[in-house]
């Protein structure tokens, strides 16, 4: 990979003259790595969305010059796995299980009171940006259904009033460091 790409992206063509900085330079390892390596654009396409949240137009774009498919390829591999986003998430990426074990137990049911404490539907964000609910087929653990993942972590045996008291407390957490934040700001420009 040349040191113009690497900086400026191969491919670009929006009249910068390469003055412009690569915004996907961090994905250029996984694209050498894999770039040998036969059927591997799903891999790439999962490496990114780890990096960058989710597939914007722009990065599909430049995994589809640097992988040399086309564009239309990667959009129609991206967009037939549900693993895919193509949004920016929350800070707080909610993951509801609605496989059947949890269905059986009541994932509806925590669904709604999920809705009802962030006001938004299934898919959304809410308008301060810090939860995105999705729901997911099983995530493995059917003897804690019904459960939920927030990023990384995993909540199980979920009733309305543990998962509304898990998101009070993440918000609150949230607000907290917020206000300490802003107390250091004024500590530090008093
Ligand atoms: S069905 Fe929900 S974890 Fe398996």
């Amino acid at each position: 990979m040349s040191q113009e790409k690497q900086e400026h992206g191969h491919g670009c063509d929006c009249g910068c003259h390469g003055e412009q900085p690569n915004p996907f330079v961090e994905l250029n390892p996984v694209l050498d790595h894999y770039a040998d390596i036969p059927g591997s654009l799903i891999t790439v396409l999962q490496k990114a969305q780890e990096l960058y949240g989710f597939l914007s137009i722009e990065l599909m774009r430049y995994i589809a010059i640097e992988t040399h498919n086309s564009i239309a390829k990667v959009y129609g591999v991206a967009t037939f796995y549900t693993q895919f986003r193509f949004e920016p998430v929350g800070k707080y990426l909610i993951m509801l299980c609605q496989g059947t074990a949890c269905h059986v137990n009541g994932s509806k049911m925590i669904e709604e009171a999920v809705m009802d404490f962030l006001e938004i539907k299934e898919g959304e964000t809410t308008p301060d940006g810090l939860f995105t609910l999705n729901n997911v087929a099983c995530l493995g653990c059917c003897s804690l259904s019904p459960v939920m993942m927030i990023n990384d972590d995993t909540y199980g045996q979920l009733t309305k009033d543990k998962v509304t008291h898990i998101l009070a407390e993440l918000k609150e957490a949230v607000n907290n460091e917020a206000t300490v934040s802003e107390t250091v700001s004024q500590e530090v420009t008093a």
